[in-house]
């Protein structure tokens, strides 16, 4: 154990190293092809190699080519830096190594507890077992709408477990086009079908239009289908759009819905000062996705599906055979009852530490900050007379585009972020919206400036000149 002793404390320092970095380094580098054929090309040793060996391949060969979203200039997507509570305490979590399906250990009376304090930090209703942590929000999705697909098939007198889809009216579920695609891949792993899963038309904010959503689901009822399920976003990927929840969930208690709200980057959003408003209603849904691993930077592999009635998830997927029951597991039984997976990682460790490390002033503190930022640069944008802003700024998304010249905007906002990203100082991604090649900027990362934002607009500048 010394071996291990003394490269623990070398994977520590090299760990502390690399964050203390971040800034100076190339927010993003392409990685040689030289490194590329080493990490991918290489042969499982025949014989053990020491962990200090390891090490220093990490150090050399891993390391130097992150994603970037450990950089304060990292806009890209919805990748936040990881937040140093949840890396101290990741080697921990493996050196337990426990299965957090079930049972009686740390993992999941840890998971009871972080479940409970995401339900309650944004306001959602937490009966205990309401809820579980995923490998993502992609997961977390896979299990509302398989629980939403079961209460509905019981409300009509059959069980869709036992009998699968055929021989029942095809269910129906509505979410607009600004709607995250893990809503449409897990309608589509649920046997739903692409094409019931209904495009409800936004207004001029790319906010649901929930007067066309009541029209559709009495047309496909009139028609025979069986409306089951609207999802709405609070926080789209990409413009930081929140629906009118709570328009959205008089329509679903009219008709009878299960409520989804998809909040995976942007639930937390509902803490920053003014920004309650935009999210009456989200506390009504029958299950919200919420993502650690996003806005409060928990490092990645960590979802959570909250269910505002215990037993739905339980009931769709619980299934326990002779060599996994627990007679003291307790009314709420095993998590893996709750969701697909059996074998589940110590999730909660991270997410205890980093919400912990933070403090709920601190978590409200880096959503005001990154929501802030959003702001501004949309601010910057309105003045200049080389951006536009598409829509205003709700979340820590701000939605723009470059507009230098009157003609090729689509193909040269395209290009920009490819552009942008070579050149090593900043790094955004591209998106449509509204029919428009666009340009969008993430804010989640706590150690950016307005300075930062400044260097942002000038690279695009200088990146589109070379276009
Ligand atoms: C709004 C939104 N919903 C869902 C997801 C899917 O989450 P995950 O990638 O954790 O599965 C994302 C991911 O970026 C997202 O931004």
């Amino acid at each position: 154990m010394d071996e291990l002793r003394v490269a623990g404390a070398k994977a520590a320092a090299i760990m502390a190293d690399h964050l203390a970095d971040d800034g100076d380094r190339p927010v993003w580098q392409p990685v040689p092809a030289g490194e590329r054929a080493w990490l991918s090309g290489q042969n499982l040793p025949d014989t053990g190699r020491p962990l200090d060996e390891l090490l220093e391949d990490v150090r050399a060969h891993v390391l130097p080519y992150p994603m970037g979203n450990g950089h304060p200039r990292f806009f890209g997507w919805v990748n936040s830096p990881p937040n140093p509570a949840g890396v101290v305490v990741e080697p921990l979590a493996a050196a337990l190594n426990p299965s957090c399906a079930g049972g009686d250990h740390a993992g999941p009376h840890l998971e009871r507890a972080v479940v409970r304090w995401l339900a309650d930090l944004v306001g959602f209703p937490h009966p205990p077992g309401g809820g579980l942590l995923t490998s993502g929000a992609s997961m977390a999705t896979i299990i509302c709408l398989a629980s939403a697909r079961r209460r509905a098939a019981l409300a009509d007198g059959w069980d869709a477990r036992e009998e699968g889809l055929s021989g029942h009216p095809p269910m129906v579920m509505y979410v607009t086009d600004e709607g995250h695609s893990c809503l449409h891949k897990a309608a589509q792993l649920l046997g739903l079908g692409a094409r019931h899963v209904r495009a409800v038309p936004v207004d001029d904010a790319y906010r649901m239009d929930v007067g066309a959503l009541r029209a559709m689901v009495s047309e496909d009822r009139a028609a025979g289908l069986r409306p089951f399920c609207v999802a709405g976003s609070a926080g789209t990927v990409n413009s930081g759009a929140v629906d009118p929840l709570n328009e959205i969930a008089d329509v679903a208690a009219e008709h009878g819905l299960w409520f989804h709200v998809d909040g995976a980057y942007g639930a937390l959003g509902v803490l920053a000062d003014g920004a309650a408003p935009h999210y009456a209603g989200m506390e009504r849904a029958d299950s919200l996705a919420m993502d650690p691993h996003k806005w409060l930077g928990v490092p990645v592999g960590c979802g959570c599906a909250l269910l505002r009635d215990a037993s739905a998830a339980r009931t769709a997927f619980s299934l326990v055979p002779s060599y996994l029951v627990d007679d003291n597991a307790g009314d709420l039984g095993w998590f893996a009852e709750y969701g697909p997976e059996q074998t589940r990682p110590f999730r909660a460790l991270k997410t205890w530490a980093t919400m912990s490390h933070l403090g709920r002033a601190g978590i409200k503190r880096l959503v005001d900050h990154t929501s802030g930022l959003a702001r501004t640069l949309a601010d910057m944008v309105a003045e200049s007379g080389d951006f536009e802003l598409l829509t205003p700024v709700t979340t820590s998304i701000t939605a723009f585009r470059h507009i230098p010249r009157e003609d090729g905007l689509d193909a040269l906002n395209r290009a920009i972020p490819g552009a942008v990203q070579a050149r090593g100082n900043a790094f955004l991604t591209g998106t449509r919206l509204g029919g428009r090649d666009a340009l969008r900027a993430c804010f989640l990362h706590p150690d950016t400036t307005e300075r930062d934002l400044a260097i942002l607009l000038d690279e695009i500048r200088l990146a589109a000149k070379t276009l």
